[in-house]
């Protein structure tokens, strides 16, 4: 059985007055929530970590360095991030391989440094609209999911999120059959590569314009085992909603 995950990506949103929002998301959660991980940014860790202390909400960075530690100025390392009471890491988002030009080799180092330091690697794949427009999309995420992988994964700490580009922050939802047929692709994918065991049980995650009103859809695809959230994870009353979906 693989879990449900429900992951919330604040991406460069939240000061501390945004805790409160993990305080009601805390409150809100339904009876037998599934995993609630949510990945504020990298000034807020620590105090997130404390802020959920006790509440099923885990916590995750949204990136982290290759290295341990060194001459890096900006940078985070996954052990720092593992040091604030952090589980996860979000990797290969598809704003920092464009706008940092991380290529899958360095995605694929990442995820090693967020495994030794005990973290539990979260890594994005996801085509742009253009790719997507020349029958590209399955050769495009095949090759991120072979490059951005280690040759052989846990899936203890291992999840993937596909997250179409032009899904993300746009309102435009890929339509159920898409979501399908790149999940099931992918999952063929990790079965082949990693054998029965362990590709059935790395959770698949969907990501890019998942409200409270998609969410019930999405869920019910085989294959989709949660959600990886922007915009609609940012505020409680918003998130609430999505993770009782899951539930
Ligand atoms: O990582 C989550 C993300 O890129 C999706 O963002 O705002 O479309 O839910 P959003």
């Amino acid at each position: 059985m693989r879990p449900k995950i429900a992951a919330g990506n604040w991406k460069m949103n939240g000061t501390a007055a945004s805790l409160a929002e993990l305080h009601s998301l805390a409150m809100g959660l339904p009876e037998n929530p599934p995993q609630v991980v949510i990945c504020p940014p990298s000034t807020l860790l620590f105090r997130a970590t404390n802020a959920t202390h006790g509440s099923p909400i885990q916590i995750g960075a949204q990136d982290c360095h290759a290295e341990d530690a060194g001459a890096y100025t900006g940078d985070i390392s996954a052990s720092m991030v593992a040091d604030s009471g952090a589980t996860h890491v979000i990797l290969g988002h598809s704003e920092r391989r464009d706008a940092h030009r991380e290529t899958d080799a360095d995605v694929q180092a990442k995820t090693r440094a967020a495994w030794a330091a005990g973290l539990t690697a979260i890594v994005c794949i996801g085509e742009s609209e253009a790719q997507r427009d020349a029958d590209q999309t399955l050769d495009i995420i095949g090759g991120q999911l072979d490059g951005s992988l280690p040759e052989a994964v846990d899936a203890e700490n291992t999840v993937i999120a596909y997250e179409p580009i032009w899904a993300i922050g746009t309102g435009k939802v890929p339509s159920i059959a898409q979501i399908k047929e790149v999940h099931d692709f992918i999952r063929t994918r990790l079965i082949s590569r990693f054998g029965a065991d362990i590709g059935n049980a790395l959770p698949l995650l969907y990501g890019g314009s998942v409200k409270a009103t998609n969410a019930v859809e999405i869920f019910a695809v085989e294959n989709v085992d949660g959600a990886l959230v922007g915009g609609a994870s940012l505020k409680a009353k918003d998130f609430v909603p999505i993770v009782a979906a899951l539930a």
